[in-house]
């Protein structure tokens, strides 16, 4: 991994799911001080960084956070999720692209050197193959959040060649972590069913039980995200976004999974609009392009990540 310590750090979103974790685990490679968290409000986990209130679709603002802390590499993890996505659809693509653009046109400009925005399975449609699903096949997503990710990887793409702007991008799969609350996918339910494990013992999931989706640990991905940032430029062939593959399961098998801890759980099912969106997905995916060009091997399995997330929630 290669990287330099004088660089400057900014998350976009940091207050998010993933924007936590990320943040925490970039600060141990950078010092604290030189990652800044941005987002609408203050992050209480994240008081040891630098923070900064900013709404991405301000490119004045987010120009002056940019020049205030000299920053060179951007991660923007600011967006509307799949499931909120749909309820608020032009609100939706309003964020997820003029965010892309306001970081993208900053590069373009070289004010940043390196930018990392995170793609999704939801790029993916109801015509794509569901059953692993390759990097190169039918893509015709039907929701809005699917639609602004492909059409921001064929952004990212384009920045690249035209301006040589150094984008990178993972498609990342339905993410469980157990440091901050979901925010609004069609895959939290896999991070919510925890919680009520814990809590209540019992579960109603939004997904019927035999939907199969692509999931991983977020331990994984904060390290698939840091690794595919630290590779050498030469080795991302991909400007677009990579697929990225953990482990797929469905709503009964992760309750099984469940009941070997906590033997009187139990899972009820009552699927709501979020099933549409789950069966336009892929059930499995493969990522021997990740593997090929950086290294990139995924370490939790469902009985894994399971006993990770108990154990660290209870
Ligand atoms: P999240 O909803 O948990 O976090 C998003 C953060 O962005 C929040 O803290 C929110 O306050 C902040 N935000 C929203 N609007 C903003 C604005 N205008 N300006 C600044 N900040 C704003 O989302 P997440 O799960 O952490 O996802 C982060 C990124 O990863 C998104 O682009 C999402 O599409 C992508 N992604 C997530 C998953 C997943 O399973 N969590 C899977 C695939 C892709
Ligand atoms: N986990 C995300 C969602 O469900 C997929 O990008 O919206």
């Amino acid at each position: 991994m290669t990287y330099n310590k004088e660089d400057k750090i900014l998350i976009i979103g940091a207050g998010g799911q993933i924007g936590i974790e990320l943040t925490q685990e970039l600060s141990l490679l950078y010092g604290s001080s030189n990652v800044i968290a941005a987002d609408l409000k203050p992050i209480p986990a994240l008081d040891n960084n630098p923070f900064e209130t900013l709404d991405i679709l301000d490119k004045d603002a987010l120009f002056n956070v940019v020049k205030k802390h000299s920053i060179s590499h951007v991660y923007l993890l600011a967006a509307l999720l799949s499931a909120t996505g749909e309820q608020n659809p032009m609100f939706a693509w309003k964020l997820n692209m003029e965010g892309l653009f306001n970081v993208l046109d900053l590069a373009k400009e070289k004010h940043i050197s390196k930018v990392y925005w995170p793609s999704s399975i939801a790029v993916f449609g109801p015509t794509t193959p569901r059953i692993d699903t390759p990097q190169y096949t039918v893509m015709e997503p039907s929701t809005v959040y699917g639609i602004s990710k492909q059409a921001g990887e064929r952004w990212c793409e384009w920045y690249f060649h035209k301006f040589g702007v150094d984008v990178r991008s993972l498609r990342y799969p339905g993410l469980i972590g157990w440091k901050s609350a979901p925010g609004g996918g069609t895959t939290d339910y896999a991070v919510h069913i925890f919680h009520q494990a814990l809590k209540t013992k019992t579960y109603e999931c939004f997904l019927s039980e035999n939907t199969a989706l692509p999931m991983m640990h977020m331990e994984d991905a904060i390290r698939a995200t840091i690794e595919i940032m630290h590779a050498p430029a030469e080795n991302i062939k991909i400007r677009g976004a990579y697929n990225l593959a953990g482990i797929s399961f469905t709503p009964a098998q992760i309750a099984a999974e469940i009941q070997k801890h906590i033997p009187d759980f139990t899972i009820s099912y009552k699927p709501d609009f979020r099933q549409a969106i789950a069966n336009s997905w892929p059930q499995s995916i493969l990522d021997h392009e990740a593997k090929n060009d950086w290294n990139w091997s995924a370490k939790y399995n469902l009985s894994s990540l399971v006993a990770n997330m108990l154990q660290n929630l209870a």
